[in-house]
């Protein structure tokens, strides 16, 4: 089978190999893997800068994928050979509150990632993927879409008529639109970009702000809420944003830590005290959130938002089209 390695970081040094298709052990599926999908973190790896530790020498990367089972070991009894799956991001987190076990299990970094045409996966580490979905779709939700309804449900518990604040048009902040829209919430997206903005509204955001043309969005935000501010904000930004978010929410409103797309940020606990603001940091999250949002997905049809297919072979340029972040919503790498 083909799989890629990092031996050294950078996109280019990405080395496709060719090894023996791995045996399934007790309690364990093997997966031939029919898609995967970029995750912000997953460039930053590759390119040897992601913030939680150096990976290990010859690491098979990225955490998102989706394909079905071909073969089970002794015991299994959650999977069989034929169904869909996906792979869970931390493969120790089933459920209740995190753990450090569970966050040294991480695919594609604390452990051997989705960037290879047969895995094999613990069986609990698997979640079966809504039926419409096709495995290019099912490939986007272990990393973005959990971390996304992590934040807006389980988080923030966004009810029907609230406003949520999307901070740019990348994976995590498409599927939170596209779950704060299904709970009935009104969405304001910010963008780098006017024609992503248009697009955003396509997904059913009613407000826009282009963050380029308005580096005070904050403001706007505000006046968009008639003075009130907003009740969630799904902060991906970091340095250059999180400021200002707290300027943005409204008071008793939440705050989802989730990117640092723009660097680390000095945090002034004053704001967050003042307005009585739940601010989390969010990690992805548990198998339980998982298979939540799969039921709320398959029950509403919702589908991932997906930019561009590459095929396996042109991994690497999938992640070059990653870091020029013309993208919108999610980058897919097919495995055929
Ligand atoms: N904590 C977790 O569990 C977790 C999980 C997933 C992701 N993340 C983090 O969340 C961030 C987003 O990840 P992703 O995979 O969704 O990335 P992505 O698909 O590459 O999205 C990046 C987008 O963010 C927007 N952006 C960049 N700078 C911005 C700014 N100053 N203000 C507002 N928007 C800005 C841009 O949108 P426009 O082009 O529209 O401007 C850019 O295209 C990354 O920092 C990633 O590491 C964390």
């Amino acid at each position: 089978m083909k799989l890629y390695r990092l031996n050294q970081p950078g996109i280019d040094t990405l080395a496709l190999c060719e090894e023996e298709v791995p045996r399934p052990g007790p309690g364990q599926a093997l997966v031939r893997v029919r898609a995967t999908s970029l995750n912000y973190r997953d460039l930053m790896t590759v390119s040897g800068r992601y913030a939680r530790g150096a990976p290990m020498a010859g690491l098979v990367p990225l955490s998102d994928g989706a394909g079905e089972v071909v073969e089970v070991g002794a015991g299994v009894t959650r999977v069989k050979a034929g169904d869909r799956v996906a792979g869970i991001f931390m493969q120790r987190w089933v459920a209740g509150r995190i753990t450090p076990e569970a966050s040294a299990s991480a695919l594609g970094g604390a452990v051997h990632g989705m960037m290879a045409e047969y895995v094999v996966l613990d069986q609990d580490g698997l979640v079966h993927v809504p039926a419409h979905l096709s495995f290019e779709e099912a490939a986007c939700l272990p990393c973005a879409a959990v971390t996304a309804w992590h934040a807006v449900v389980e988080h923030a518990r966004v009810r029907a008529g609230e406003t949520v604040l999307v901070q740019g048009t990348g994976g995590v902040s498409i599927f939170a639109l596209q779950f704060a829209r299904l709970l009935g919430a009104r969405v304001i997206a910010t963008s780098s970009s006017d024609d992503k903005l248009l697009r955003a509204f396509s997904l059913g955001a009613s407000d826009g702000i282009n963050y380029r043309a308005a580096p005070e969005w904050q403001a706007e935000a505000v006046r968009l809420t008639g003075g009130a501010g907003v009740d969630e904000i799904v902060e991906v930004g970091g340095a250059g944003t999180f400021a200002r978010s707290l300027d943005a929410v409204r008071l008793g409103g939440c705050i989802s830590m989730i990117g640092v797309l723009t660097g680390a940020a000095e945090v002034n606990p004053v704001g967050i005290m003042r307005k009585s603001l739940s601010v989390r940091g969010i990690y992805v999250g548990s198998r339980e959130m998982f298979e939540d949002m799969n039921r709320a997905i398959g029950l509403h049809g919702l589908r991932p938002v997906i930019d561009r297919v590459f095929p396996f072979v042109e991994a690497r340029e999938a992640l070059k089209h990653m870091q020029g972040a013309s993208h919108f919503g999610k980058i897919v790498i097919r495995h055929d």
